[in-house]
């Protein structure tokens, strides 16, 4: 039996990269580095501790980066309007050196990062593009990249995320969607916000995460919380029930009536319509982000409405749980830190089952099974040198 495929997962955070890699089995983390302490010990919590440098990448010195097969997770990227820029000595550039770093010294056969969907038109993107090319520090590696949505992948989430598959073994090229939004190609259709969590109790039973502490690098963090201790509720004024009781499925901020407007809306009559929008039943959701628990920030209200019943209406955002459910955390994956902590952790992951397939993608290429294309390069110095 082949031995497992070792990797690092770079700026780690609760590990949503790695959960879908261990998912696809036959991968092996052997290093992962996050900086905040309440991420990195729910990373520590569902996949070890022993292996977790807690700290900034910056202070991980060259020795301690073991050799590996592949390195996943990108850095964040910090500003978009320098697109273009080339100065390796721009501060913002700081963190991409450091992953140029980790890949020199790991030499993994493949580098996968995962960013926003602005990422390709930043600078760092330019940085990146400009070390792959003859004479750069990653000459050796060949690109490929686009933008990924979750939902294409099996997640009940309309998450867009930019991919690159940094390869040494031959071009690698995306993996194929498994998931479409109807019955056209003959492929799965999307998963939808129902089938991830309308089996969830529609009214939680607290406000409040157990008092309970662990210890991780030392240091004690609140948890390790179950999946069902995130299923917590807010409570409202009754102005925001309100206002959340006149928003129907797919609707927003649009649908309040004057009186029940916020100054600032009533100010701002145009504007992006997620805000305080409610989900639909039979769709996945949009983008779940960090605040997801605050109905003014983006489309989170619980999908259930009745336009004729209003006691049949869920009036609250979703909870730290069914946003889990919705970035596809399995419910046995374990939680640390504060409410606030944790909800950054679950909107800044990748969703697991979109890790999956792309590690589902890359196994055979990296066990040697396939051979990966040809770059445009290899073939034209092959076809020059035959005579
Ligand atoms: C987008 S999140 C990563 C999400 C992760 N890939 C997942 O799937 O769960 C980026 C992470 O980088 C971490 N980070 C940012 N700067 C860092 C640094 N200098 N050293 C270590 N971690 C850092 C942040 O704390 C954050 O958790």
């Amino acid at each position: 039996m082949a031995g497992p495929i070792t990797m690092i997962d770079l700026f780690a955070g609760c590990g949503g990269m790695t959960a879908g890699f261990k998912a696809a089995r036959g991968y092996k983390p052997v290093m992962a580095v996050e900086w905040e302490l309440a991420a990195a010990a729910t990373y520590a919590a569902n996949f070890g501790e022993q292996h977790m440098h807690w700290g900034d990448i910056a202070d991980v010195p060259d020795k301690l980066i073991p050799e590996v097969d592949l390195i996943i997770g990108g850095p964040p990227c910090q500003g978009f309007s320098n697109l273009g820029t080339r100065d390796v000595n721009d501060p913002r550039n700081k963190l991409w050196k450091e992953y140029i770093r980790f890949v020199r010294h790991a030499k993994p056969k493949v580098f996968v990062i995962e960013n926003v969907d602005r990422f390709r038109s930043s600078s760092e993107f330019a940085l990146l593009l400009q070390e792959t090319a003859p004479g750069g520090l990653l000459e050796e590696y060949t690109l490929s990249h686009d933008l990924l949505l979750a939902a294409d992948f099996g997640a009940p989430q309309r998450r867009k995320r930019a991919i690159v598959i940094g390869s040494r073994i031959g071009k690698i090229e995306m993996p194929e969607r498994t998931h479409e939004p109807s019955e056209l190609l003959g492929l799965r259709t999307w998963r939808t916000v129902r089938d991830a969590i309308s089996d969830l109790p529609r009214v939680p039973e607290t406000t409040e995460l157990p008092s309970i502490s662990a210890e991780f690098f030392g240091k004690t963090v609140p948890g390790s919380f179950k999946s069902h201790d995130l299923h917590l509720g807010r409570r409202p004024t009754p102005l925001s029930l309100a206002r959340y009781d006149h928003v129907p499925p797919g609707g927003g901020r649009f649908n309040l009536p004057e009186e029940l407007l916020p100054r600032c809306w009533r100010e701002k009559k145009t504007g992006t319509t997620d805000v305080m929008g409610r989900m639909r039943w039979e769709q996945p959701s949009l983008t779940i982000r960090t605040e997801f628990f605050k109905p003014e920030k983006g489309q989170y209200l619980h999908p259930q409405w009745d336009k004729d019943d209003p006691n049949n209406r869920v009036n609250r955002p979703i909870t730290h749980w069914e946003a889990a459910r919705l970035q596809t955390f399995p419910d046995d994956f374990v939680w640390c830190g504060s409410k606030i902590e944790i909800a950054r952790q679950i909107g800044n992951a990748v969703p697991p089952v979109l890790a999956q397939a792309i590690a589902e993608h890359l196994k055979p290429y990296l066990r040697g099974k396939v051979p990966a294309a040809r770059t445009a390069d290899t073939l034209t110095t092959l076809e020059s040198t035959r005579v």
